[in-house]
């Protein structure tokens, strides 16, 4: 099996403010394992950020490269502030805003064409777990993006599980709920190509916190989380990352 460099990901969403940046710089830099560790916080502070010596990623990204787009989130300005990742199709983007998986891909592949590394948000909501379509959806919103650029591009990119369901609501996947989806995903890709596949990190994200990250890390295809509320909460946050493997 490949050696996969867990991640711990801290998404702020619509949330933080200078002084935490600086607050969670000197929380991250008591790290004591190799875990990489990427924040995104709102876009407005990357370049703050970027200077305390964190590894940044903006939330979301426009598919478009320039012009007239009010109020989106470009690339290229991104990248030369400092970002190296950005999320792609989260549930919220998807949700409320609307984004459907041919969006996801084109951002997907925007994001590539313009050295961002994508992380690829997937997973189900309540109904959908519930009358057992949890395989198909995650494979659907895959698919659309592997049909846009290819198993390979995926090389270069990071996926991660968040069953919407476990989003904001204390409700974490257990261990072996989350493994088990992590496991299809990765069987899945290994269909197309074995070596993208291995070396692949699939992050878990929902109702991560310090006291259930490192059974969930645990898990043999869980490669990291993407964590939300926990990640405001610098001692917390700190917590999360020590418990990843690496
Ligand atoms: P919570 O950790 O707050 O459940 O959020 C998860 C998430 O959406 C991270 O992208």
């Amino acid at each position: 099996m490949a050696t996969r460099t867990q991640i711990v990901a801290g998404n702020w969403k619509m949330n933080g403010s200078k002084s935490l940046i600086k607050e969670i710089a000197q929380a991250v830099a008591q790290k004591k394992n190799n875990a990489e560790v990427i924040i995104f916080p709102p876009a407005m502070l990357i370049e703050q950020a970027v200077s305390e010596g964190l590894s940044v990623g903006t939330q979301t990204v426009s598919e478009y490269e320039k012009g007239a787009f009010t109020g989106e989130i470009q690339a290229l300005l991104a990248k030369e502030l400092g970002a190296t990742f950005t999320l792609v199709g989260h549930s919220e983007r998807r949700a409320i805003y609307g984004e459907s998986d041919n969006d996801v891909a084109n951002k997907f592949a925007h994001a590539q064409a313009s050295g961002l590394i994508p992380i690829l948000c997937v997973g189900e909501t309540e109904e959908e777990r519930e009358s057992n379509q949890t395989e198909t959806v995650v494979a659907r919103q895959l698919e659309a993006v592997i049909e846009k650029v290819g198993i390979a591009a995926l090389a270069n990119s990071v996926v991660a599980y968040e069953p919407v369901w476990a989003i904001g609501t204390g409700k974490t996947a257990s261990p072996e709920q989350a493994q088990a989806v992590h496991k299809f995903i990765r069987n899945l890709l290994s269909e197309k190509d074995q070596q993208v596949a291995s070396g692949l990190r699939i992050l878990y994200g929902g109702s991560v916190n310090e006291e259930n990250s490192e059974s969930l890390f645990a898990q043999a295809d869980i490669d990291g989380g993407l964590i939300g509320g926990a990640s405001l909460k610098p001692q917390s946050f700190l917590a999360i990352c020590n418990s990843a493997k690496g």
